[in-house]
């Protein structure tokens, strides 16, 4: 694990490929020594696809997140633009920040402002056999956006990725794949639109993902991926090639029966730990005649236990899955959601609440639709009117009708439902 944490840091430290993040400079040193009581508050977050840490309660300075990572903040103009050319206002989560980052969210918007046509992209790696409610946030934006463009939809399951990293088996992950489909169906997507794949399966159905894989392998080194991901001289060499099959889906030529020879731009909603894939990615692209894909990030939805990490399907107790009964939500929020309250009630009274490192506020934050109530939360949390029992049970309130909504409907997709899905054929779009 030591091992696997140096490599972390000095993958996220030496970051991109193409071109540096606005001139910050490279840090050296481990992340054992970052990572120190003393040394914290200096500290740089950790943001990669394995790890998500900062020393700070607020969780991670994403504004900072945006100039190392080179991207570009989604502020108040991006969005005017977007509610102008979409007609609608903007959906909650960005509207408050969640998805807070965006590279050439503009050239999509060209694209939609001309009717010209693209297409979303995003996925999974199935690790485990449900999702947790973290994982929800990249996929109700991604619904958001297809009803709002009406464009076709790729999503990749990568049970290749979770083989190699976890102690998995290929046929457990593959099923494991196949768990976490009837999860991402149950949140409605349309089948007329939507296309879903898990790359250990569809490779062998599909020779131009494994042509474009092996287009990109040949034009990223391994002193590049090491930059990027931190590998090291011991990785096993699946994990070395494992990027370019997450950069192939966002190469329109990977699905021929979707799109036949067309050059068709991507718009990739995922939370930003997965962005030093698509930063290979659209270095990669425009050598082989493709756009660069666009790209939509949101920020971490925490861990329970606090900001300072995410959610994570790893962590048991960190984790709301969408398997859990109402008493096990109850419970959970009740015992580890971090409160940002104070120790005695009298203290809260006069002193106020900390929404900004509540977990029970995030939480709302990220799936109370209300904005006129969660203002309302926020004001008197601050105040110490609202005290931690009563915005936790709120938070209890607020979560419990969405994850049972969600086992109803997961229990309506039968294989039968799941299969039409996976099935190789052409969408049916407006564009
Ligand atoms: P995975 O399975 O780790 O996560 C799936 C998606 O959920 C996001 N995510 C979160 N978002 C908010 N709060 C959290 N606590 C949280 N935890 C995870 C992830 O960023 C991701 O968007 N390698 C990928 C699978 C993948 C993919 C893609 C993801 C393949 N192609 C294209 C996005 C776009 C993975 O293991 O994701
Ligand atoms: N060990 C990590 C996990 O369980 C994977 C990982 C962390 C990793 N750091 C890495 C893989 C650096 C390659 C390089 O998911």
């Amino acid at each position: 694990m030591t091992d696997t944490k140096e490599t972390v840091v000095e993958g996220v430290e030496a970051l991109t490929l193409n071109g540096k993040p606005d001139g910050e400079p490279v840090e050296t040193g481990t992340d054992a020594q970052a990572q120190e009581g003393a040394a914290a508050a200096a500290a740089e977050d950790v943001v990669d696809p394995w790890n998500v840490a900062s020393s700070n309660d607020t969780g991670v300075d994403y504004d900072k997140l945006i100039k190392r990572f080179g991207s570009s903040k989604i502020d108040d103009e991006v969005i005017a633009r977007f509610e102008k050319i979409t007609g609608k206002p903007a959906h909650h989560l960005i509207r408050r920040g969640m998805f807070f980052s965006h590279r050439d969210l503009h050239t999509i918007l060209t694209l939609k402002e001309q009717g010209k046509p693209f297409y979303l992209y995003t996925g999974r790696g199935p690790s485990s056999g449900s999702l947790h409610v973290g994982h929800l946030i990249p996929f109700m934006m991604t619904k958001w956006l297809q009803e709002t463009f009406d464009v076709p939809l790729v999503i990749q399951l990568t049970d290749d990725e979770k083989t190699l990293w976890k102690d998995l088996k290929v046929e457990d992950a593959i099923k494991l794949a196949r768990e976490n489909a009837k999860d991402i169906v149950a949140m409605g997507f349309d089948v007329n639109k939507t296309f879903i794949f898990n790359n250990l399966e569809f490779m062998g159905k599909c020779p131009a993902m494994y042509q474009n894989i092996i287009r990109i392998q040949k034009c990223v080194t391994f002193n590049q991926v090491k930059g990027i991901f931190g590998f090291g001289d011991s990785d096993i060499i699946g994990k070395i090639g494992f990027p370019a099959a997450q950069a192939a889906p966002a190469i329109s030529s990977t699905f021929p029966f979707l799109f036949g020879n067309k050059k068709v731009h991507c718009l990739i909603p995922c939370a930003i730990d997965q962005d030093p894939y698509f930063r290979m990615t659209r270095d990669v692209a425009p050598r082989l005649g493709f756009p660069k894909c666009a790209l939509i990030h949101s920020t971490f939805f925490p861990a329970l236990q606090g900001a300072k990490t995410k959610m994570s399907a790893s962590d048991q107790n960190s984790a709301v899955y969408l398997t859990d009964t109402p008493k096990q939500i109850k419970n959970k929020i009740n015992k580890y959601a971090f409160s940002g309250g104070r120790t005695t009630v009298e203290e809260h009274r006069e002193l106020g609440g900390v929404p900004e490192i509540d977990v029970s506020y995030q939480l709302l934050k990220f799936f109370l639709e209300d904005d006129a109530k969660l203002e309302e939360v926020r004001v008197a949390y601050s105040k110490g009117e609202m005290l931690t029992g009563e915005i936790k049970k709120l938070a209890v309130e607020t979560l419990t009708p969405i994850v049972e909504q969600h086992q109803a409907a997961r229990k309506l997709i039968t294989d039968e439902v799941l299969d039409k899905y996976f099935e190789l054929r052409p969408l049916k779009c407006g564009s």
